[in-house]
């Protein structure tokens, strides 16, 4: 049994595992050489063997409990057809969404699209460096996707006007992507993956009273699904308001906190493993302060199942030398 699955199976609270969101990309020149080399980032995301030497980068250099496979949540909407592209200094730019088109989209033509992502899974998990560690494959929860879809760049803030106008619409592409999100998280398990991790990026934009449509539902829907091919099952709601309530709700087998949870708080009141939570910006400060603030969520989790990550990704400006005193922090003790 791996650290993290000790963690979440037998709810053991000794040995914190480490794992960081982000934890390959721009911070790491070695990521940064192969991707000024490859400018097309999707095309990049569909390389099996640099997208296995990415995901395997942060394992070389520091005792991370988890690898997370290169890739990206758009890939999805990819996969059904809709243009998605990544803008420098802009972040991703995605074309109209046709639901015509995407109505017609059957498993197997979908399947060819992301091939290489699985084939990359594959060929992580049969890696030496990941034995006794988890992979994990990852999806964008449903509403983040639609935000995305809908929206057509990142929504920063706020949401554009009248994005709730076409419901019918809305609601016929959460019934798409529940369908292909599902065919997509079972293709990462059957190549490798042992532990799903669901991004909720976008659940703080939502008011109360459309959680139970928007995010409790869909969520839920995925949860029992990852749960039903008996692998362990991660949350990541950022910026919903309660997360009880939503674990209550949609039963993660992990949940794991942004850094704007009050963790002490959160720890009385939530029972079920916790990840996560310190700010990513203070790995740009200092190391005493980096160690002070760490040791802060080791205490507050001391008694509680708890994996540690940040709260949100690892920033671009991240010095790799204060990664490894992160998880060198955490190791120790
Ligand atoms: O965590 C990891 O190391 C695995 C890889 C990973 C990426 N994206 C690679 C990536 C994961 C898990 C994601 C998830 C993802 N992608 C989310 C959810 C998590 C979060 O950050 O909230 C979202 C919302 C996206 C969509 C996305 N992809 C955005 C908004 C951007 C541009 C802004 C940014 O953060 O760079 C991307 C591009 C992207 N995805 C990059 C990487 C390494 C940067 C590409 C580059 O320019 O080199």
């Amino acid at each position: 049994m791996t650290p993290i699955e000790n963690c979440i199976i037998n709810k053991k609270t000794t040995n914190t595992p480490i794992w960081l969101m982000r934890q390959a990309g721009r911070y790491l020149p070695e990521f940064r050489e192969i991707r000024k080399l490859n400018p097309d980032f999707i095309s990049l995301c569909l390389n099996e063997s640099l997208v296995a030497d990415i995901t395997l980068q942060p394992l070389k250099r520091f005792e991370l409990d988890a690898a997370i496979i290169f890739s990206d949540i758009l890939m999805l909407p990819y996969g059904l057809n809709q243009k998605v592209e990544f803008k420098k200094n802009f972040g991703p730019q995605l074309g109209s969404f046709n639901l015509e088109k995407a109505s017609k989209i059957n498993e197997i033509d979908f399947l060819k699209k992301l091939y290489p992502v699985y084939k990359s899974i594959k060929k992580v998990s049969e890696h030496n460096l990941i034995k006794n560690k988890n992979l994990i494959g990852f999806v964008g929860a449903p509403w983040t996707l639609l935000v995305y879809m809908i929206n057509k760049y990142s929504p920063k803030k706020e949401l554009i006007k009248n994005f709730f106008k076409d419901e019918l619409l809305i609601n016929r592409i959460l019934i798409i992507l529940e369908k292909f999100l599902k065919i997509h998280i079972k293709h990462q398990i059957k190549n490798g993956a042992t532990v799903i991790q669901i991004f909720d990026s976008w659940a703080g934009l939502l008011e109360k009273k459309k959680l139970p449509s928007y995010i409790y539902m869909p969520t839920l829907n995925l949860v029992d699904y990852v749960k039903s091919l008996n692998i362990p099952v991660i949350s990541f709601p950022r910026g919903i308001k309660n997360y009880k309530n939503f674990c209550e709700i949609v039963k993660p087998d992990v949940v794991s906190i942004d850094y704007n949870v009050d963790a002490f708080s959160i720890s009385k009141k939530i029972n079920i493993p916790i990840q996560g939570g310190l700010d990513p910006k203070i790995l740009l400060t200092d190391k005493e302060n980096l160690k002070k603030q760490t040791l802060k969520y080791l205490d507050i989790f001391k008694d509680h199942p708890y994996i540690f990550n940040l709260g949100h990704g690892v920033l671009p400006e991240t010095k790799p030398e204060m990664v490894d005193y992160l998880v060198k922090t955490v190791k120790d003790y």
